[in-house]
């Protein structure tokens, strides 16, 4: 039975994927913004472990939720799943002065990764819009570029992949891989999106605990449990590297380095 801990999972896909492990025996913890939604998520999956509470949009929710899941142990798999877009209308900047949506799609992954106890499997949520972001970090906070709601979650896309990849990099002794759900009918994806849900959810669940020798691999990108080859830039460990320092940057803390 493995230990798995999931972001963002008081519904849509992060639940989903947690019911999923649930039901192949494994011992599922929850994580949702505030006690109410806690609560939700402890009712849409009643055999849960236990549910971390925290809004991982300001920093100070980020180490509160490490902090609860390194009171609980250590994880066997951690799946990065919170995520908000895709066309936010204007820039927002969170308490901490960092760019919402860069603030919950990829700072929160980010200090979670480095601050939680080190899992054998990590597991980062992309999307197929990662293809249009713009691998650079000229700008990553959108302080000169013309607001795109749809652009920025598409760069906060991309960076969970160099993300992904870059823990790959420096932690070879974990499988650290990304996916690309589909465009499915959750809150964010919208009741019209085409693809199927269930599908969408089951490539992160199959990647945090099967033995399937094609899920044990790290430093991949997946669709539907096939390999999809991601933007190339995603390759580069010189943006793997910059994305690592700005985000050590924004929060004051460091990766690990292997031990
Ligand atoms: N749906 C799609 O078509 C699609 C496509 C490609 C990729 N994805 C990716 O899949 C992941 C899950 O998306 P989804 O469609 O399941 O979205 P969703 O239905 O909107 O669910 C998002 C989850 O994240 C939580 N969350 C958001 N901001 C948070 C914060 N600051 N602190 C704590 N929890 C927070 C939400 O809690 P609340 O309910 O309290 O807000 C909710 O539980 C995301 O990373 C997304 O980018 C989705």
């Amino acid at each position: 039975m493995a230990r798995v801990f999931i972001t963002g999972s008081s519904e849509g896909l992060g639940l989903l994927a947690g019911q999923i492990i649930q039901e192949e025996g494994h011992a599922v913890t929850l994580h949702a913004r505030n006690d109410a939604r806690a609560a939700d998520a402890r009712a849409a999956l009643p055999g849960c472990q236990a549910v971390a509470v925290g809004d991982v949009s300001t920093l100070s929710g980020m180490r509160a939720v490490a902090e609860q899941a390194n009171a609980l142990g250590t994880f066997d798999a951690v799946i990065h799943n919170v995520g908000i877009g895709y066309q936010e209308r204007r820039r927002d900047e969170t308490p901490d002065g960092v760019e919402r949506v860069f603030a919950v799609n990829v700072l929160a992954p980010y200090v979670l990764t480095a601050l939680m106890h080190r899992p054998r499997r990590l597991v980062y949520l992309s999307s197929g819009m990662h293809r249009g972001g713009t691998p650079s970090l000229d700008d990553p906070q959108w302080t000169t570029r013309r607001w795109n709601g749809a652009e920025a979650y598409a760069d906060s896309k991309l960076w969970d992949i160099v993300l992904a990849f870059a823990v790959a990099r420096r932690w070879p002794d974990a499988r650290s891989n990304a996916l690309e759900p589909g465009w499915v009918p959750t809150r964010m994806g919208g009741a019209g999106a085409p693809d199927d849900l269930t599908e969408g959810a089951v490539t992160q669940a199959w990647l945090a605990v099967s033995d399937d020798p094609a899920a044990n691999v790290t430093g991949e990108s997946f669709f539907h449990r096939k390999r999809r080859s991601p933007h190339p830039a995603t390759r580069d460990p010189a943006l793997q590297d910059g994305l690592l320092a700005h985000c050590a940057a924004l929060s004051g803390v460091t990766l690990p380095p292997m031990t």
